[in-house]
């Protein structure tokens, strides 16, 4: 059993670092913090606060997301500590090797799957129907069969049912075309994402100043239609309204909903290994990119809401439907135009993240080393895990409907933040004289403050994803027995006296 809780002396992690077979140092903390803010606006600001407001928080949703904000605030710093202290490419899964065992850290890997890849093809998917949105306007649309996935799910009966069409073509070119970016290299991808960040970011700041312009403060009144309230456990509402489907309403049940939208800053600590100075520059990464996005989310919620009554927000593309009801089409386009760049580097840096977890993990031999630790003699990227990725997520954005997985990707990046909070409090203790060149404020009154957060917004999901969860994770646990507990590095070098 000792195996399994083994863990990684943070001296060892360090020593690796040394070595050849690196990725290229060239990112400074602009960079970081444009590939944090690259990964964070998209889907969730642009579509999903479109249901939160409608069905789960009303006006009051600007309290759902200034909740989340604190809650990923709290993981930021946390994350923070750590990529100060052990700066490489691994992000949580590294942190959870050092602290807690090889186990839980196979466990936060395969998580971080959840995390990168299955949102990658849940974003995927929203660019494709922003896309066909967007080539509309100008009169043009594909052949309907290449527009959307074969079958489709319908939560509220539990059915699944055909939709008509064979897949997603939008969802594969997209995935198709970043994977080539990425393989290039990280400069290349970081010159694209930059140029995407600029746009959404001038648009989203274009939302808050013309929409302030219109609002009319009568619709905030009732400001909290849903009620305070929100938390499930585990299915069972005890705090708050209930839906008709039994599901959690009021402002905790929105905060649960919009952490999609804030999803994405974590990625910055798998970009360590790349940074000129990663000690200093990805915690400023992490937690600039976090903190603006969260004062635009703000901003932009409170003007959404005060625009528009929020039984008459739109659910599909609520932020440009807003300034068409206001007497504002032009601005549709803007809006559109920018969703797609920001959607489009969500996942860029999504993509980027997934192949770079990959590769700590083929290092420490939980998954092969000659495919996912492949290093490109040329452009320096980890290329055949990157095609990997690239592939599972056009397949998986082309012919799946994705809206179920969503909420899943929510649950397990909460997983991910409760275990990163608690790792900082255990490496507090067992490495108390560690060298931590950011240390996280407060501790350990605020990363426990993040885990119950967290969790909190964890119980607030409708119930079905701890099923999906504990099936997402049961599949790791099959692949880990049966592959990484016999090829782990640190097992066979602990049993050759090593570590
Ligand atoms: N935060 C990212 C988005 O909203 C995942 O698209």
């Amino acid at each position: 059993m000792n195996y399994l809780f083994a863990k990684k002396p943070l001296a060892m992690l360090l020593e690796e670092m040394k070595h050849e077979n690196r990725l290229k140092r060239v990112l400074g903390p602009v960079q970081l913090s444009s590939l944090g803010i690259g990964a964070i606006i998209g889907t969730g600001i642009f579509v999903l606060t479109g249901v939160a407001a409608h069905d789960k928080a009303g006006p009051a949703l600007i309290v759902s997301f200034i909740v989340a904000g604190i809650a990923c605030i709290f993981a930021a710093l946390c994350y923070a500590e750590f990529a100060s202290m052990v700066p490489v490419a691994g992000s949580a899964y590294t942190y959870a090797y050092a602290t807690l065992g090889e186990l839980f850290a196979w466990i936060i890997g395969w998580d971080l799957v959840l995390e990168y890849t299955v949102a990658s093809a849940t974003v995927a998917h929203g660019w494709s129907h922003y896309f066909q949105d967007f080539i509309g306007i100008f009169g043009m649309q594909i052949p309907k069969v290449l527009t959307n996935a074969p079958f489709d799910f319908n939560p509220a009966t539990g059915l699944i049912s055909a939709t008509g069409t064979w897949f997603d073509l939008p969802a594969i070119l997209i995935a198709l075309l970043v994977t080539v970016v990425l393989v290039k290299g990280i400069e290349e991808s970081v010159k694209f994402n930059t140029a995407m960040v600029i746009l959404k970011v001038a648009v989203v700041l274009f939302v808050i100043v013309v929409g302030a312009f219109y609002v009319k403060p009568e619709n905030w009144t009732p400001f909290a239609p849903y009620g305070w309230g929100g938390i499930s456990f585990f299915g069972k509402t005890i705090w708050g309204q209930t839906g008709a489907g039994g599901e959690p309403l009021g402002i905790l049940a929105g905060s649960a909903m919009i952490f999609f939208a804030y999803i994405g800053f974590d990625s910055v600590s798998t970009h360590a290994e790349e940074a000129k100075n990663p000690q200093r520059d990805v915690p400023i990464g992490i937690i600039a990119s976090l903190i603006i996005c969260t004062v635009l989310y703000i901003a932009v919620s409170a003007v959404l809401t005060w625009m528009v009554p929020y039984d008459k927000i739109n659910i599909d593309a609520p932020v440009s439907d807003a300034f068409r009801q206001v007497g504002l089409p032009w601005a549709q386009f803007l809006i559109s135009a920018a969703a797609l760049a920001g959607i489009t580097s969500v996942l860029l840096v999504m993509m980027l993240s997934q192949p770079r977890v990959f590769l700590a993990m083929a290092r420490d031999g939980l998954v092969p080393q000659s495919f996912f630790g492949a290093v490109h003699e040329k452009f320096r990227t980890p290329y055949k895990s990157t095609i990997l990725t690239g592939v599972v997520v056009a397949l998986l954005g082309a012919l799946v409907p994705l809206r179920i997985l969503a909420e899943l990707v929510n649950i397990g990046t909460l997983l991910a933040f409760v275990i990163v909070c608690a790792a900082v409090l255990i490496m507090r203790r067992t490495n108390p004289e560690a060298e931590r060149p950011f240390r996280v404020p407060f501790s350990p009154a605020l990363p426990v403050a993040g885990i119950l957060l967290c969790l909190l917004l964890m119980f607030s999901l409708p119930v079905e994803n701890w099923v999906r969860l504990a099936v997402w994770l049961g599949l790791g646990f099959v692949i880990y027995f049966s592959y990484g507990r016999h090829h782990s590095v640190l097992a066979k070098e602990r049993a050759a006296g090593k570590a």
